[in-house]
């Protein structure tokens, strides 16, 4: 195998520090990482190599505290000072990447960085045909931006050696829902709108905007959650079968589902969508609960006039045989009353009511599939209640992912970023989204942000630690639904 430099730009970035150092060094423990391997960590603070590795040991501790595995890993790493606005310090960069290798660039800055390390990258030859770009989403801030970080890219690499990360697509549970509608015969025929009766798609988070209110104040939920991973977990939950496991099979079947989104017009938006803000909760209100409870205005960083919304949920229509006339709903928020994603499929009504006198409530089967923070699927079916009389109780299929671990590790469950970077490494693309997904999702996202500019300037007001605000239910009682959330 060849040899690879991964030159990581944002070294002392959260992204690095958090994710991407430590589902390294789990690689390396694991053997994953091809011999032999640099990791070459750009900063641009003037820190020295013992405070870098400092940092960088607490969360590599998390995954396995060994000080020899450590240090044997921290030798792969050449740390490299480079001001990202000064393309001609990438001369020490040439110089140290090694002829022969493969060079794997991962931006771990933001967009804006791009295209004068794009350019320093090309001025001092650190690019050829066999180099690799990794960026990480939102990339852009609507259709135009992301066109403009595209051209940038485009320069220098050809669409085959650029790695966009959606880390929802790295994950287990994302993975799982591919293998469960394409690996059992028995759902696809009831996978189509005939059967559905509507799905729901929530990604809830505990936690605010925490130390990133000044990126996130910028992007809002909108762009930072609905354009990527919301979106790209519709696409899996709704795109037909690919012909095979391949990236372009993959990411044409899920590009025909972005192209088939009901446009949702800036007049729509009133009716369509919500968008909600988070305040502080009243004092006594789930206070042990809430840590740092501050409205999102008074979150560091953040505009204290700021309209941005840490909120979203939006009624989407797919426009084609399988899903037309059946709503997808999509939610997320921030400080939301728990940690909580989970696709629900709800499958319609028996066609005769047989148990009509049943004393219970007869539901329709529902297929729930939680990604977070535990992973299971389970499927609701109507059984028999023991004792006298035909009283029916759903009953959950239940299963969880836990019991599918075994304990020699050998089916260790693998965090989003390590599977994604052992496909960066191997060049494959089938887990990143193509340029034309990414342009897709911002032509329908764009109306929307317009139409909030127009018509709802102001995000409705959500108290932390509830599940959003009430025309988040609205929106579903107007279609006669309402949001499943955890008991
Ligand atoms: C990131 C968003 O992409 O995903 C964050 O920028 C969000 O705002 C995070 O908190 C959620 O990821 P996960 O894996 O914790 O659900």
């Amino acid at each position: 195998m060849q040899a690879i430099d991964l030159v990581v730009f944002g070294a002392s970035g959260d992204l690095s520090q958090r994710k991407l150092f430590p589902a390294l060094f789990q690689l390396f423990i694991d053997h994953h990482l091809p011999e032999p391997v640099r990791i070459i960590a750009i900063t641009r603070s003037k820190i020295t190599r013992k405070v870098f590795l400092k940092a960088i040991t607490p969360m590599c501790q998390q995954r396995q505290d060994c000080q020899t595995l450590l240090a044997e890993f921290f030798s792969k790493i050449i740390l490299l000072q480079v001001e990202l606005d000064q393309p001609e310090q990438l001369q020490q960069l040439q110089h140290t990447l090694r002829v022969d290798a493969c060079w794997i660039y991962y931006f771990a800055v933001p967009p804006q960085a791009y295209a004068p390390l794009v350019q320093g990258l090309m001025q001092h030859d650190c690019i050829n045909s066999n180099s690799r770009v990794v960026v990480e989403k939102p990339i852009g801030q609507d259709a135009l931006s992301a066109a403009a970080i595209q051209n940038c890219l485009s320069r220098a690499f050809d669409e085959s050696q650029i790695f966009r990360i959606d880390h929802y697509l790295g994950k287990e549970t994302v993975q799982n829902i591919m293998a469960l509608r394409f690996g059992n015969a028995i759902l696809e025929p009831l996978w189509r709108a005939e059967r559905i009766d509507y799905m729901q798609i929530t990604v809830a988070e505990e936690l605010g905007v925490e130390n990133r209110g000044g990126y996130y104040d910028r992007s809002g939920a909108l762009r930072d959650m609905v354009q990527n991973h919301l979106l790209q977990l519709l696409c899996i939950c709704t795109m037909e079968p690919p012909a095979q496991l391949t990236a372009y099979a993959v990411r044409d079947e899920k590009l025909k589902v972005l192209s088939a989104l009901r446009p949702i017009t800036p007049m729509d938006v009133v009716h369509k969508t919500v968008r909600g803000q988070y305040r502080a909760a009243p004092v006594g209100k789930n206070q042990s609960q809430l840590k740092n409870n501050v409205s999102y205005v008074e979150e560091p960083d953040v505009n204290p006039l700021s309209t941005t919304e840490t909120f979203a949920a939006i009624k989407v229509e797919i426009d084609n045989w399988r899903w037309a006339g059946m709503p997808i709903y999509l939610r997320t928020g921030k400080k939301m009353q728990r940690q909580h994603s989970e696709i629900v499929i709800q499958f319609k009504e028996v066609p005769h009511k047989l148990f009509r006198h049943s004393p219970s409530n007869l539901l329709s089967n529902r297929l729930v599939i939680t990604l977070q923070p535990e992973e299971k699927i389970r499927l609701f079916l109507n059984t028999k209640a023991p004792g006298r009389g035909m009283s029916l109780d759903p009953v959950a299929l239940n299963l969880d992912m836990k019991d599918t671990t075994n304990h020699t590790n050998k089916h260790r469950r693998w965090d989003a970023y390590e599977r994604l970077i052992v496909d960066i490494l191997q060049g494959d693309l089938t887990l990143f989204m193509r340029e034309k997904e990414v342009a897709e999702a911002w032509r329908w996202v764009d109306p929307i942000i317009q139409g909030w500019q127009q018509w709802m300037p102001t995000p409705e007001p959500y108290i932390s630690g509830s599940w959003g605000p009430v025309a988040a239910d609205q929106l579903l009682a107007r279609d006669g639904h309402i949001w499943h959330n955890p008991v």
